[in-house]
């Protein structure tokens, strides 16, 4: 396998991440916002969609991982690491790279949602065509792509190509 042809530039993701700061930051105004990032693919994301919000931001991070050996997301997600703070009465921005089956978040938001935060909202960078198994109201959302096997600016190919600074598809050699 081989990283092929480029689905979102680098100076794409940054003009769009401008973009969605300053929603966010118009949105949240007055209000104290917490920045939930789902490790590992969110890092990158939430670093830099982060520079762009201009508020008082907290950070809090979430590691999770689908159980089992399943190769799909299975809807049953595992918590590595909780996040460190409680978050009730919080205004809670769940920040994640892609948004595929939507299952990992539709899990997080019911989980979280039970710990009564002021607010839940989320905000992903990339979201797969067509390939939603549960409705989810993503409220700030980058890039609809196609339904490829994507890697870079976070995400990977067997833990390989997270650092790239752009999103392109994985070819056959
Ligand atoms: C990816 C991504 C989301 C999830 C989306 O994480 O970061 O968390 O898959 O898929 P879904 O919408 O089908 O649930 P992954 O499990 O690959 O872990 P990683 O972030 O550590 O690479």
């Amino acid at each position: 396998m081989k990283v092929g042809r480029t689905v979102v530039s680098a100076e794409e993701i940054d003009a769009k991440l401008a973009e969605m700061g300053a929603r966010i930051t118009e949105d949240y105004r007055g209000k104290d916002v917490l920045m939930v990032g789902i490790l590992k693919g969110a890092f990158m994301v939430m670093a830099d969609l982060a520079r762009h919000v201009d508020l008082p931001v907290e950070f809090d991070f979430m590691a999770v991982s689908s159980y089992g050996y399943a190769t799909q997301t299975s809807g049953v997600v595992r918590i590595l690491k909780d996040l460190d703070r409680e978050i009730a009465g919080r205004h809670v921005l769940i920040v994640e790279d892609i948004v595929d089956s939507g299952l990992t978040l539709n899990y997080l938001i019911k989980n979280l949602r039970v710990r009564q935060p002021a607010s839940l909202e989320l905000a992903a960078l990339l979201l797969k065509d067509g390939l939603q198994r549960v409705t989810l109201d993503v409220r700030y959302i980058g890039f609809e792509i196609p339904p490829d096997f994507v890697v870079g600016y976070g995400l990977d190919f067997e833990e390989k190509y997270r650092n790239l600074p752009f999103v392109a598809v994985m070819e056959e050699e």
